[in-house]
């Protein structure tokens, strides 16, 4: 559809601009509590809330303290929390076990948010990189990332998560045919409900930087992920990536990072009609922070314009760092 004008002065477009009450009126786009989706970061111990460096205002809690969290974030009517594991070293390994451990750090988390906060939905990222000795997302064999053979692994992982409670299974691998792997291991499993929210379009990114300090994988890392992740160059293939998801029974799909890669969140959005979702990470939540903190942007106003250019694009809503600190002020 082509937006019409008429000649100057049949059109003055300010008129629309002219009040609050008018540019409410014609205001396209809006950003409410039901958009966010918050990420946090969990690890062992009890009572601890410990800063991540490079993600200001940011914390890693123990699982007491991520349920306390989940219940506040349920009480600002965020409906959704996104669980990542900062696992002790001494629990990484080749062969990835701790990622199934029905009691590991992320499945403790869950039933502790399922007890403390049952209204939230509770989603989790799969991917073997918080458990693997290497850092990488997949089995590593003579330096290749091995797809079918991390498959495997990922549906065990998917299991031990809705056995748990999980909600929401948020496959961030980026190996092929995970998505109708888990679909197929949870129908057999009779978790029917289980959704998939596919990190479809999954970019090698330098904006994941500060999250791997975060989850403590920058260390570990060997190389790089660009065998599996996408090249930031491309925009076709993603649109490939998401329809192949869809069509192995993912629910929902995410563009990763987020706004750097608007341009994609609307052609999916154009292309498929399916409930889109972005990932502002943690390299973007840190510029922001960086800056304002500076005082050289208002970090409010500038949090709040970047969660609405998700709205924009075409999003059905966003994970981000910021929201707990949005819906506060959303809720006014
Ligand atoms: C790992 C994973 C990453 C993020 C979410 N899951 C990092 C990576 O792929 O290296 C990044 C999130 C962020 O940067 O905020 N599977």
């Amino acid at each position: 559809m082509k937006p019409t004008v008429a000649p100057f002065p049949a059109a003055r477009l300010r008129r629309t601009r002219v009040s609050p009450a008018i540019r409410g009126l014609v205001r396209e786009n809006t950003l409410s509590t039901d958009d966010l989706i918050w990420p946090v970061f969990v690890r062992d111990g009890e009572g601890i809330e410990e800063p991540v460096g490079s993600m200001p205002g940011v914390v890693r809690r123990s699982v007491d303290k991520i349920a306390e969290a989940a219940a506040e974030a349920q009480a600002l009517g965020i409906p959704a929390i996104c669980l990542f594991p900062y696992t002790d070293q001494s629990l990484k390994t080749e062969d990835c076990a701790e990622a199934w451990s029905p009691d590991n750090l992320s499945n403790r988390a869950i039933r502790a948010i399922k007890e403390a906060a049952p209204d939230i939905a509770v989603m989790t990222d799969v991917a073997l990189d918080p458990y693997n000795i290497n850092g990488h997302d997949g089995y590593v064999v003579d330096g290749e990332i091995l797809n079918d053979e991390t498959v495997e692994a990922l549906v065990k992982m998917t299991l031990a998560q809705a056995d748990a409670g999980a909600d929401i299974i948020g496959p961030s691998d980026m190996m092929d045919g995970r998505i109708g792997a888990m679909r197929a291991g949870l129908e057999k499993a009779g978790h029917r409900n289980v959704s998939i929210l596919s990190y479809s379009a999954k970019y090698s990114s330098a904006f994941y930087g500060p999250f791997r300090d975060a989850v403590g994988a920058s260390g570990a890392l060997k190389g790089d992920k660009n065998t599996y992740q996408m090249d930031p160059a491309n925009s076709d293939e993603a649109l490939r990536l998401i329809e192949r998801d869809l069509m192995e029974g993912a629910d929902m799909v995410m563009v990763k990072p987020g706004m750097p890669y608007l341009d994609i969140c609307r052609r999916v959005k154009d292309g498929f009609g399916v409930p889109t979702f972005a990932y502002q990470v943690s390299g973007e939540y840190a510029m922001i922070q960086a800056a304002a903190q500076n005082g050289w942007v208002d970090g409010e106003r500038v949090m709040l314009e970047s969660l609405l250019g998700f709205k924009r694009a075409g999003c059905n809503g966003v994970l981000t760092y910021f929201a707990p600190a949005a819906a506060k002020l959303l809720n006014g």
